[in-house]
């Protein structure tokens, strides 16, 4: 984490590992991680998205880990979420659950020395009629045992197949309501992490 500095006041900018657990190409989740960056870029100084891709995780297994080290793209993946202050999980619901990627992520970044732990999040869900509701609780589920400090509100489940048309076909966030619903997790998200950091609010957040 770093200082920024102001004429006025120092913003504190808080880096956002954002994990998409969706690998497709015009994946909605994605489509929403694009969308978060673009706001906190236009709207929200201190708070700066990094995607973090999984598409090159291999699947868990625990024989590929030798004499205490990963493979070099777990190695890499751990570095990020290591690095980040807090962390934006947007994640399809699969079967009333995590999605599969999703939850292999997360077990890589749990595998001793936990990667995940004293850190806020907030998680998205673009789905299909339940707008991913059972999958967020389950992902919450899971982050208390990774010591992840979520976010309770505002909680926003889009329904991303169902009118009025929110995503174009390349999965980018078209609905101007979905994107003021983004705006005051992002919020929200910033100043709990802040919180839990101990540092004071940021003054300029929401211009
Ligand atoms: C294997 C599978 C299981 C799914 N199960 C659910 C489900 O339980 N609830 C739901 O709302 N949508 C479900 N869906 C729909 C997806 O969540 C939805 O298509 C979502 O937009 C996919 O995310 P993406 O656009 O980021 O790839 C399922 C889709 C797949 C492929």
């Amino acid at each position: 984490m770093e200082e920024g500095s102001t004429t006025a006041t120092a913003t504190t900018v808080l880096r956002v590992a954002a994990i998409s657990g969706s690998l497709r190409r015009g994946s909605a989740n994605t489509g929403l991680i694009r969308a978060a960056a673009e706001i906190c870029r236009e709207s929200i100084p201190g708070l700066q998205i990094d995607h973090v891709d999984i598409s090159d995780l291999p699947l868990l297994n625990t024989d590929l880990e030798v004499d205490g080290g990963f493979p070099p793209a777990v190695e890499a993946f751990r570095e990020k979420v290591r690095g980040a202050d807090c962390f934006l999980f947007a994640s399809p619901e699969y079967n009333y659950s995590i999605s599969g990627p999703l939850k292999n992520a997360l077990d890589w970044g749990s595998r001793p020395p936990n990667c995940w732990a004293d850190r806020a999040a907030a998680i998205l869900s673009a789905s299909g009629g339940s707008g991913g509701n059972r999958s967020q609780y389950h992902i919450r589920q899971v982050g208390v045992f990774l010591d992840i400090h979520f976010i309770n509100k505002p909680e926003v489940f889009t329904k991303a197949h169902q009118p009025p048309k929110k995503f174009d076909d390349d999965g980018n966030l078209i609905d101007p309501e979905t994107k003021e619903q983004l705006m005051k997790m992002l919020l929200s998200l910033q100043a709990f992490a802040l919180r839990l950091q101990g540092k004071p609010a940021n003054s300029q957040q929401g211009n």
